[in-house]
C-alpha cells in the first residue's frame, strides 16, 4: 500500500549501517550507503560483509543485484541523492577516559550538514550521550545551506549481532525522538512495514530517545551481573545457580532471558554503554544515580578471574609450561565480533600465566589471530583440546554445547574441563569421566 519507493542514504556502514542499509533495501526503498572507509565501500558493493552476520549477505547481494542498494564514499553524491539520512556511524568508548568518543558523529555532521541545500530529514541511530543529538541539530541547521529546513531527530537502535536481520525487520519497538512533525512523518514512512506488524512506535524528545537506548543496555547489564553476583554467593554457599536462575526465571516480573550466568558480558556495546553512561551522569551532576553500574561492571570482570582461578585449581597450581584448550574466541556465539571478548581476555591472561594457550572458535579465528598473537590457533575443537590439561569452554556457541565428551576424551591429556558458559550437562560429563566445573554450580 505504499507509495513509490522513498530514497534514503545510510551514513557509516559498520556493523549497524550495514545491516540498516541491507535491510532498508530488503523492505523496499532505494538506499544509498556511504563510508569514508574505501575497503568497507568495496566490499559491500562487491556483496562481501566485513563481518559475520547470519542471513545478512543473502540481503546484501540480493538487493545489489536489484539496483535497490548501493554503496560510495562521496557525501555530494549522499546529499544529492536522498532527503532522509540515517546516520549510524560508531561512537566507541574514548582511548583517554569512559566516556563515548563522539569525532565519527561529529564528522558525519560536519561533511552532511554543509551539502544539504534542500529540506532534508536526518536521523541519528547511534548510541550517543544524552544530550548529544540537541547539539547535532543545532549544528546541521548552521552548517546547512537550507538552515532550518534541515531538522533532526533521534531512533536509537536495539539490534543484536547475530540477529541484526530479524531485529531490524521486526524490532520490539521503534523509538523517535523529535519535535519536529516533518521528522515524525518521515520515520513513520520508513518504518510503515513495522507499524503495518503492529510494532510499538513511540514518539519522544529527542533526550528521552537517547537515554532510552543505554538505559536499555544498563538494565540487561545489570541483569546479568545480578545473576552473576549470585553465581558468587552459590560457589561460596554450595548452592546451584543455574537451578536459582531458573526457578527465578518464572516469575513474569523477572523472566528467564540475560539471566545466564557464566563469564558475563562483553563486545562492543554493553561494557563501554555503562562505562560512557556513568561519565554522562558525573557531567550531569547525578554521579551517584548510577554509582551501581560500577559494581555491574566489577561483578563482570570478577567472573574472568573467577574462571582463571578455578582452571587453575584443575590443573593444580600455576599456568606455566601447561597446554590449555580454549572453545570460543568470539565475545557471543553466532558473531566474529572479539572486541572486548571475556573468552579472548581469559585465554590471554592463561598464556599470560606461561601457559600454551591453542583457541577454537566458528567463526572469529581470524580476528582473534590479530589481535592476539601470543595464543595458538586450532581449525575444529578437537585439535585446540589436543593434549590439553585443561578445556576450557568460553563462548557458548551450539558446537560447543553439541560436543561429545568421548570425542574429546580421546585427544586430551587430562579430563578437565570447565565450562565458562553453563552450557553442558554436568552429570553427562562427569558419567563419561570429565572433572567438571562451572561457574556458581557446585
Ligand atoms: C547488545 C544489546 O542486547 C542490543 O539490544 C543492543 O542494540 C546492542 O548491544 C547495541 O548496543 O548495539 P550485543 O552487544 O549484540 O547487543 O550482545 P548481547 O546479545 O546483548 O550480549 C552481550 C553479552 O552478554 C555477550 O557477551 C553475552 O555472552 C552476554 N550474556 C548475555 C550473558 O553473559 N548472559 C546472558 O544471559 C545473556
Amino acid at each position: 500500500t505504499r507509495t513509490a519507493p522513498r530514497r534514503i542514504s545510510v551514513i557509516g556502514t559498520g556493523y549497524l549501517g550495514a545491516t540498516h542499509a541491507a535491510c532498508m533495501a530488503e523492505l523496499g526503498f532505494d538506499v544509498l550507503g556511504l563510508d569514508v572507509d574505501q575497503a568497507k565501500i568495496d566490499a559491500l558493493s562487491s556483496g562481501r560483509l566485513p563481518f559475520y552476520e547470519p542471513g545478512l549477505e543473502e540481503i546484501l547481494s540480493r538487493n545489489l543485484a536489484d539496483g535497490r542498494l548501493r554503496f560510495t564514499t562521496s557525501y555530494d553524491e549522499v546529499a544529492e541523492f536522498a532527503d532522509v539520512h540515517f546516520v549510524c556511524v560508531g561512537t566507541p568508548q574514548r582511548a583517554d577516559s569512559n566516556a563515548a568518543d563522539l569525532t565519527y558523529l561529529d564528522a558525519a555532521i560536519d561533511a552532511l550538514g554543509p551539502r544539504l541545500t534542500r529540506p532534508a530529514v536526518v536521523i541519528g541511530k547511534s548510541t550517543v550521550p544524552v544530550g548529544t543529538a540537541a547539539c547535532a541539530a543545532a549544528r546541521l541547521q548552521t552548517l546547512a545551506p537550507a538552515g532550518r529546513d534541515v531538522e533532526l531527530g533521534w531512533s536509537p537502535e536495539f539490534l543484536r549481532e547475530g540477529f541484526g536481520v530479524e531485529d531490524t525487520l521486526r524490532p520490539d519497538r521503534i523509538v523517535i525522538g523529535t519535535d519536529s512533525p516533518r521528522v515524525e512523518e518521515a520515520m513513520r514512512e520508513v518504518s510503515a512495514a513495522q507499524i503495518e506488524q503492529k510494532i510499538p512506535f513511540l514518539v519522544t524528545d529527542l533526550q528521552t530517545a537517547e537515554l532510552v537506548k543505554v538505559a536499555a543496555n544498563a538494565f540487561l547489564a545489570t541483569k546479568i551481573s545480578f545473576i552473576n553476583a549470585m553465581a558468587e554467593v552459590s560457589e561460596a554457599a554450595g548452592a546451584d545457580v543455574m537451578q536459582l536462575a531458573k526457578a527465578l526465571s518464572y516469575d513474569d516480573r523477572i523472566g528467564g532471558k540475560f539471566l545466564g550466568p557464566g563469564l558475563g558480558f562483553g563486545g562492543g556495546c554493553l561494557p563501554k554503554d555503562i562505562r560512557a553512561f556513568m561519565a554522562r551522569a558525573d557531567e550531569l551532576g547525578v554521579e551517584p544515580a548510577l554509582s551501581f553500574l560500577r559494581e555491574v561492571d566489577a561483578i563482570n570482570q570478577r567472573r574472568r578471574a573467577r574462571t582463571i582461578d578455578i582452571a587453575r585449581t584443575l590443573i593444580g597450581g600455576g599456568f606455566a609450561g601447561r597446554t590449555v584448550g580454549v572453545l570460543g574466541a568470539s565475545f557471543k556465539p553466532n558473531s566474529d565480533d572479539i572486541r572486548d571478548s571475556p573468552a579472548l581476555d581469559v585465554a590471554s591472561t592463561i598464556a599470560s600465566l606461561g601457559a600454551t594457550v591453542t583457541v577454537y572458535d566458528p567463526e572469529a579465528l581470524d580476528n582473534a589471530r590479530r589481535v592476539h598473537p601470543e595464543l595458538k590457533y586450532a581449525h575444529t575443537m578437537v585439535e585446540a583440546v589436543r593434549d590439553a590439561e585443561v578445556v576450557l569452554l568460553l563462548t557458548d556457541w551450539a558446537e560447543f554445547r553439541d560436543a561429545d565428551p568421548d570425542e574429546l576424551a580421546k585427544v586430551v591429556a587430562e579430563r578437565r574441563i570447565v565450562d565458562g558458559r553453563n552450557a553442558l550437562d554436568p552429570a553427562h560429563w562427569r558419567a563419561r569421566g570429565w572433572i567438571y566445573r562451572a561457574l556458581g554450580r557446585p
